[in-house]
C-alpha cells in the first residue's frame, strides 16, 4: 500500500519556568517517550520537528530538532511548526504554571517570601491548531482512562495515550510504559507493559492509519 509522507510535530521533554536566573519551577520528564515517537515517524519516513524542552537525549536521525526552555517558548515554536503540519504529538510534561514574574537577578533569600505568585501558562495541544492532534494523559491512580476521555474531548484530539506514572515501568525516566488508546469514537485499547520503542510504533501506525480514513473529511480542530 502506498503511504504518504506525513509531517510530524513532537513535543517533548519538561519545561523550565524561571524565577530568577538560577531558579526554576520543572518536573522529572526525560523526553525519552517523545523522542522514541520522533525517531519512529523519521523511520517510518516522515518528516519530523522535533520541539524539545531540556533534555540530555541525542537527536534521533533524520529529525530536525527545535530547543525550547518554557512553555511560551514552547507555545510559539509548535505553533509554528504546527501550522504546515499533518500531525501534532504532544508527549511533552509541560508546566501549567509559571512564577508570575522573573527576576533579573538572583533573588536573596532574605527578601523572598515562603508564598509564590503564579502565572497560568498555555496549553500548547488545546490552542496549537493542527489536522490531527494525539495528547498523552499521566496521570497518578483513580481511573486513567476517564481522565483520558475528558482530555481527548476537551482537546478535540483523534485519540489519548493514558498511563499511570506510579505504577512500576511506567513514566518518568522509565523505558517502558503500560499505556491504554482512548480514541475520540470512545473505543480503549490497553496495551500490555512494552519499550517505549514500542509504544512509539503503535502511535505512529494510528495516525498513519487515521490520516488515510480521514483524507478529506476535513479538519478537527475545525470542528465546534
Ligand atoms: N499539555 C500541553 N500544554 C500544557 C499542558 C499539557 O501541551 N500546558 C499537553 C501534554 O503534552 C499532554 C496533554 O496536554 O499531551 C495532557 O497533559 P496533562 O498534564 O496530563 O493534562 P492537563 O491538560 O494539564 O490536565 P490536568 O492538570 O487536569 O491533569
Amino acid at each position: 500500500m502506498h503511504r504518504k509522507t506525513l509531517k510530524v510535530v513532537v513535543t517533548a521533554g519538561p519545561t523550565r519556568e524561571f524565577l530568577d536566573p538560577v531558579r526554576f519551577l520543572s518536573n522529572p520528564s526525560t523526553g525519552k517517550m517523545g523522542f522514541a515517537v520522533a525517531a519512529e515517524a523519521a523511520r517510518r519516513g516522515h518528516e519530523v520537528v522535533l520541539v524539545a524542552g531540556p533534555v540530555s537525549l541525542p537527536t534521533p536521525k533524520g529529525v530536525r530538532r527545535v530547543d525550547v526552555v518554557s512553555a511560551r517558548d514552547m507555545m510559539r515554536e509548535t505553533a509554528l511548526a504546527a501550522a504546515v503540519a499533518d500531525a501534532l504529538v504532544a508527549t511533552a510534561a509541560v508546566a501549567d504554571w509559571r512564577p508570575a514574574r522573573c527576576a533579573k537577578a538572583k533573588l536573596k533569600k532574605r527578601d523572598m517570601k515562603p508564598v509564590l505568585r503564579l502565572a497560568r501558562n498555555p496549553d500548547v495541544l488545546k490552542s496549537v491548531k493542527c489536522p490531527l492532534k494525539v495528547g498523552f494523559a499521566a496521570e497518578t491512580g483513580g481511573d486513567f482512562v476517564a481522565e483520558a476521555a475528558r482530555k481527548c474531548r476537551e482537546k478535540k484530539l483523534e485519540f489519548v495515550v493514558a498511563n499511570d506514572v506510579t505504577e512500576k515501568g511506567s513514566g518518568f525516566g522509565t523505558d517502558t510504559n503500560r499505556v491504554a488508546f482512548v480514541f475520540h469514537d470512545g473505543r480503549v485499547e490497553r496495551l500490555p507493559l512494552m519499550p517505549k520503542a514500542g509504544v512509539a510504533r503503535r502511535i505512529v501506525r494510528e495516525i498513519e492509519k487515521a490520516t488515510v480514513l480521514r483524507r478529506g473529511v476535513g479538519r478537527r480542530d475545525a470542528l465546534p
